[in-house]
């Protein structure tokens, strides 16, 4: 544990492999809402370069409500081929599949002994599941477990995660307050939430874009679905010569979030004179979509392909992620009393 007052911060991000109905080709399973509202600022905080970044793709996790390995094994290769095409570096930053990395499991086991259960049935995915249903698996009453695991066998300081996530993070923060409390303090990093500060993208209907609302716009829809699809986007019938308001109408709103703060300005100023319509408008925030889109569509769709490319990157970010991870089992370990007493 040497230089642990100097190393640089650890910030890890894990991401649930979720499924998606759309096939790569007809855009896939982001939307703008996914890049925009998550992904573009996980992408921004990882390059601004303060924290060494480790991004995982929990597949365990998934495996607790996922029942098809095809399926499963897909969402994978899709997510990763997602990140990596937004920008995620692999040179720069770890990027792993949570599975591949299993000493997480000796981690989660040791948490076990150390939590009352009633910590656990206070969760609220559990209770929400249970609300559900009366047979609830046990992987979904353990699932904060392991992310607690997931998130202190990498010795993580930050945990930029979304709102919805803020009770896991304490529990995980609990934990490793417990174990230093139980076994001397240093044997675990005691990790912070970072609530990440993005913006709500709103969705054809000016909701919150959300696959739940049925309002979401695809990520890497080809161009002319993208074009029809922005088209679509509501907005008022105001005669062409009207002058038109900009802040808080959608197509000004998605605009701002693609254009710089002098086209965004450009566009309030041609909206407030007159003369110019909403289709001008949504015209021109499909062509700074697309331009700002096509890149990455097309290195999303060239990775997708390539499976054993991601496959490759994913080992790679495996075996550097393995070695913190193996540190901090053997630290662990040491200090529960678990293997061979040192020096035997
Ligand atoms: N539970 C998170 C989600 O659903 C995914 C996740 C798993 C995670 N392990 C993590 C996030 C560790 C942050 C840290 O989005």
């Amino acid at each position: 544990m040497g230089g642990r007052d100097t190393r640089r911060k650890i910030s890890l991000t894990g991401i649930k492999p979720t499924g998606s109905a759309v096939a790569p080709e007809q855009g896939g399973t982001l939307h703008l809402g996914s890049y925009f509202g998550a992904i573009r600022p996980a992408l921004a905080m990882a390059a601004a370069g303060q924290h060494d970044s480790l991004y995982f793709i929990a597949d365990y996790h998934a495996l607790t409500t996922q029942r098809d390995p095809t399926v499963l094994r897909d969402n994978v290769y899709d997510v990763a081929a997602n990140w990596l095409a937004c920008g995620l570096d692999p040179e720069r930053t770890i990027v792993y599949r949570q599975s591949d990395v299993i000493e997480v499991f000796e981690l989660c086991w040791i948490f076990a002994c150390i939590v009352a259960t009633g910590q656990l049935e206070r969760g609220h995915a559990y209770k929400d599941a249970r609300s559900r249903s009366e047979s609830v698996n046990a992987g979904i009453f353990n699932y904060p477990l392991l992310m607690a695991a997931d998130i202190i066998l990498y010795d993580s300081d930050v945990v930029p995660i979304g709102a919805d996530q803020k009770q896991h993070l304490e529990l995980a923060r609990d934990i490793a307050i417990r174990m230093n409390h139980l076994y001397g303090e240093g044997t675990v990093v005691v990790p912070e939430a970072l609530i990440t500060e993005a913006p709500v993208v709103p969705g054809h209907d000016g909701r919150k874009m959300s696959k739940s609302y049925g309002n979401t716009i695809q990520l890497f829809a080809p161009p002319k679905a993208l074009r029809k699809e922005i088209m679509k986007l509501k907005s008022e019938s105001t005669p062409l010569e009207a002058p038109k308001p900009s802040e808080g109408q959608l197509v000004y709103e998605l605009y701002k979030l693609v254009a710089s703060e002098a086209e965004a300005e450009a566009m309030a100023q041609k909206l407030h004179a007159g003369g110019y319509g909403w289709g001008h408008a949504k015209q021109e925030l499909f062509e700074a979509l697309d331009a700002q889109l096509s890149p990455l569509r097309a290195r999303y769709l060239e990775l997708r392909t390539d499976e054993t490319e991601l496959e490759r990157i994913l080992q790679a970010g495996a075996e550097r992620a393995r070695v913190i991870a193996r540190a901090t089992i053997e630290r662990v370990r040491a200090a529960v009393g678990i293997g061979l007493r040192s020096g035997v």
